[in-house]
């Protein structure tokens, strides 16, 4: 059998880091993660996540306990970055949005170390070189946009993963603020509803991210992750959720320029989920024509991957 790649996850204990970590190793891939001493950003403002059961310290024992090799270190501590990167061929970054532009750090460690054959930067979102996105998550998306450039000027290998909307922070409550489960009343709806999104789980994202690294046609490209059953627009999404719960929803459209001025009016976290929504549904971020030169489209690169269906996802509410 073929030695599979060393794979390094920077910012493992994450909301999609960990699913990063436990697709390494299920593929068999030697796991490797960076853990600094002190997680200072435990207090931090956090967007909503899918409730994680584990402590931080539990969930760390649990990798080490499942053969992933730990190493101490600090995106801000240098020697430790190129330490860590000298015993792996592939480095994935899972960081938080603010930690994006701190990525420069990786790429001078990578530059150094100088034995990576790929990079994956924290995207894990829609393509950050075709969005219409407007405040405060545009700011982030060129963040994005920046360090791939980076990469690119550095000539260091890589792979962007453009995922789109997580369920746990899109579906789980059919995209409406302060709940944190799909409404049985009323729900709001950016636009008209038409428009199509990508919706995928977090440990989906994990899976395709890991087939994607132990690809080689993935390498120098954008993989799009738009899953026939899941790339759906958010009227389709509601009628899949009335049918279940055997109700019909009060919609109310909201147009464009109410959600520029709720945007304006409201603070983080909500008005940078209000944003996301827009990026998706009224702008359509996710819809768009991939280049086969560059790109990537998981579906038909990994087919035989089994992912949880937008139906699958939704049944656990009901
Ligand atoms: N598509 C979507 O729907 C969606 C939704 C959310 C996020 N995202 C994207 O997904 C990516 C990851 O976001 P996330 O929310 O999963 O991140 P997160 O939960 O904030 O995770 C951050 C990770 O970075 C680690 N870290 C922080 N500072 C560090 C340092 N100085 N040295 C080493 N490690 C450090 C943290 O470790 P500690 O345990 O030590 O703090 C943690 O493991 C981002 O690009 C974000 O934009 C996409």
């Amino acid at each position: 059998m073929a030695v599979k790649d060393r794979i390094l996850v920077l910012g493992p204990t994450g909301a999609i880091g960990r699913h990063i970590v436990w697709a390494s190793l299920k593929a068999g891939n030697p796991t490797f993660i960076l853990v600094r001493d002190t997680p200072a950003s435990v207090n931090k403002p956090r967007l909503v996540t899918a409730a994680n059961p584990e402590t931080r310290e539990e969930l760390i024992q649990s990798f080490q306990n499942s053969g992933v090799t730990l190493i101490q270190g600090d995106l801000n501590d240098h020697e430790s970055l190129v330490k860590a990167i000298k015993q792996v061929d592939v480095v994935i970054c899972s960081f938080g949005r603010l930690l994006i532009e701190d990525q420069v750090k990786i790429v001078a460690a990578i530059k150094e170390a100088g034995n990576v054959k790929r990079f994956f930067p924290s995207e894990f979102g829609l393509d950050v070189d075709r969005h219409d996105a407007t405040e405060p998550v545009r700011e982030v998306f060129e963040e994005k946009a920046k360090i791939r450039r980076v990469i690119e000027a550095e000539g260091i290998p890589y792979t962007y993963l453009c995922c789109h909307a997580f369920t746990g922070y899109f579906l789980r409550n059919l995209a409406q603020i302060d709940i944190t489960v799909p409404p049985r009343d009323k729900v709001f709806i950016q636009g008209d509803g038409n428009v199509k999104g990508a919706y995928i789980t977090e440990a989906d994202v994990g899976v395709f991210t890991i087939q994607a690294a132990n690809d080689p046609n993935a390498l120098n490209k954008a993989v799009h992750i738009r899953l026939p059953n899941n790339y759906l627009s958010l009227n389709d999404i509601i009628s899949l959720w009335e049918k279940k719960i055997g109700k019909t929803l009060e919609k109310i459209y909201v147009p464009e320029e109410q959600v520029f001025k709720q945007i304006k009016e409201t603070s983080f976290p909500n008005n940078y989920l209000l944003a996301l929504y827009h990026s998706q549904q009224i702008k359509g971020d996710a819809v768009y024509e991939i280049d086969p030169a560059k790109d990537l489209e998981a579906f038909e690169a990994y087919p035989d991957v089994k992912y949880t269906t937008v139906s699958e996802y939704l049944d656990q509410f009901v």
